[in-house]
């Protein structure tokens, strides 16, 4: 599948990766190669990322720097002052990618205040792109309906070879709609696959990279999060990785349906 987005395709997952250990793992991370760093109102991460990519003395526009702005900042009044708060942590004067972290539950915040407020956001020149995360179809239909049909560049949604949502997957498809798989080597997880393993090896790489292949294949962004040089190198090196179609097909196989992540804001999941 051709990979047609302005967002790279690997990218840094940064939960959990706060204070001085986490900008040591940035820099290392950096040291590698990763130059798309991704990080959230909620994660307590956006000051390690701006300390990362000043201390790396790289140019800022050699990343591609994602925020998300938290549920509890989607109203009018508090919504533009986050986003202002959020560059101002990060150091830098606007984002490469915005996202809506979650959608408000039961419409708690109106639809169109938050996804207004996010489209304006761009037009200040905080953001160069926007996008969700956790958006199921409806939502996205909202969107659509709401600024146009090439609005956002990407949901962020959870999806691994345990949980590959194929009812989302094939819609963003039918719309050209780049998903970014979150928590894609659940947790470490997929490092024990023997499927995974197998393909790996007969790859040069790990089970790991070889989910990360597989997700990319399937025409995802990938995010993962490591602290390990060792691991950051491993997911690294799935860039350069093509798998067959008969091993798609086999990981395609593992799909169980196996979400992690379904806090109770959780909207009404499509797969
Ligand atoms: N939008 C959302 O609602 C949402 C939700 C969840 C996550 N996210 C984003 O997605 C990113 C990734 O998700 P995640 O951090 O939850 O999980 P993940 O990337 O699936 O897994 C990260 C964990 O796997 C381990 N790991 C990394 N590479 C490995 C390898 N090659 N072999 C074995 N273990 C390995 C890491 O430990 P070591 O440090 O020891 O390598 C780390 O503990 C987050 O950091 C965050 O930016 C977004």
């Amino acid at each position: 599948m051709t990979y047609n987005s302005p967002i790279p395709q690997l990218g840094l997952g940064t939960f959990g990766r706060t204070g001085e250990a986490g900008i040591e793992a940035l820099l290392t991370a950096i040291e590698v190669g990763y130059r798309h760093i991704d990080t959230a109102q909620s994660y307590d991460t956006e000051s390690s990322v701006g300390a990362a990519i000043r201390r790396s003395g790289l140019p800022r526009g050699d990343f591609f720097v994602t925020t998300k702005v938290a549920d509890t900042n989607l109203d009018r009044a508090s919504f533009m002052p986050s986003v202002e708060k959020s560059l101002e942590t990060l150091g830098i004067d606007r984002v490469d990618l915005l996202l809506i972290h979650w959608p408000s539950q039961h419409d708690f915040v109106p639809f169109e205040d938050y996804m207004l407020a996010l489209a304006e956001a761009k037009a200040k020149g905080f953001t160069k792109h926007i996008g969700v995360s956790n958006f199921p179809i409806a939502d996205l239909e909202r969107t659509r309906a709401l600024l146009g049909d090439d609005a956002i560049a990407t949901d962020q949604v959870e999806i691994h070879p345990y949980m590959q949502t194929p009812k989302l997957r094939d819609y963003a498809r039918s719309r050209r709609l780049t998903l970014t798989a979150y928590q894609p080597l659940v947790k470490g997880k997929v490092h024990d696959d023997p499927v995974l393993a197998a393909i790996g090896k007969a790859h040069g790489v790990s089970a790991a990279a070889a989910a990360l292949a597989f997700l990319m294949g399937e025409g995802h962004v990938v995010i993962p999060a490591s602290s390990s040089k060792a691991n950051l190198e491993a997911n690294f090196a799935a860039l350069g990785v093509r798998l067959t179609d008969a091993e798609m097909d086999q990981v395609r196989a593992l799909n169980r349906g196996d979400r992690r992540i379904n806090p109770a804001k959780s909207p009404r999941w499509d797969d």
